[in-house]
């Protein structure tokens, strides 16, 4: 069976580390300071990479990704702070919309979020990549699991106030800093994507606290979903087919 070759992206090393232990490792590339590593997971041909952290590192590398290694379709993984009461650390959020939103043109009467003269408001995540991800994320019982949209900005939301506009404004269940970038590439070059996010803090006031506590504990539980997720992509046809 012909694969399809499948990008991971993660923005820490901490979160590659725990994909690096399963990876049967062909080789590694250096591209504007950052490794990709190729090989197999799970049995399937995939690039996995550190982006660093933000909205630039996150599309420069996707880019690179894409153009370079001609990957087919892309997971973004990784830790976000939680949006919203029911949301905890541990949790998993599985997009099915992405916004940048810290992208503000409202005075030219855009909606926050909207990027000008771009065909959409929000990423929306590959259907087929988003059940693959919903169903992998069944298979575990110790953590929910939440589909819905995933907001992305260049700042660590630590404020009881600011993530309950993320929450409220955009109707998000989760903030981080690279997704909805990472997804914006994808868009344009018609790669199917999806961003999985495990929760390691509640955006408030503690949130770097619990984000040096809980950041292990999530990022194990993105890696077990990842494992889990590989093998029910392989489905999903390389968007130019
Ligand atoms: N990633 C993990 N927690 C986050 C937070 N509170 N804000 C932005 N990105 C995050």
């Amino acid at each position: 069976m012909n694969y399809p070759l499948t990008g991971i992206i993660v923005a820490m090393q901490e979160e590659l580390e725990v994909i690096l232990q399963s990876l049967d490792k062909e080789k590694t590339v250096d591209r504007a300071g950052m490794q990709f590593h190729v090989g197999h997971y799970a049995g399937r041909p995939v690039v996995a990479v550190i982006c660093g952290i933000g909205k630039v590192n996150a599309a420069l590398c996707t880019q690179i990704m894409i153009s370079e290694f001609k990957t087919e379709q892309i997971i973004n993984l990784g830790v976000a702070g939680g949006l919203g009461a029911d949301i905890k650390p541990g949790d998993i959020v599985i997009s099915d919309s992405l916004v940048q939103h810290d992208m503000d043109v409202s005075v030219f009467d855009l909606p926050k979020g909207q990027i000008p003269r771009l065909d959409v408001f929000d990423f929306k995540a590959d259907p087929k990549m988003l059940q693959a991800a919903i169903s992998a994320s069944e298979q575990i019982t110790e953590h929910n699991h939440f589909v819905g949209r995933i907001v992305t900005g260049d700042q660590f939301v630590a404020s009881p106030e600011g993530a309950k506009a993320l929450h409220e404004d955009f109707n998000a269940l989760a903030c981080e800093m690279e997704g909805a970038s990472i997804a914006h590439v994808c868009h344009v070059n018609h790669i199917p994507f999806v961003c999985i996010r495990s929760i390691s803090d509640n955006a408030n006031s503690g949130a770097h606290m619990d984000f040096a506590q809980f950041t292990p504990i999530a990022v194990a539980n993105a890696s077990v979903l990842l494992q889990n997720m590989i093998p029910l992509c392989d489905a999903t046809p390389p968007a130019h087919a």
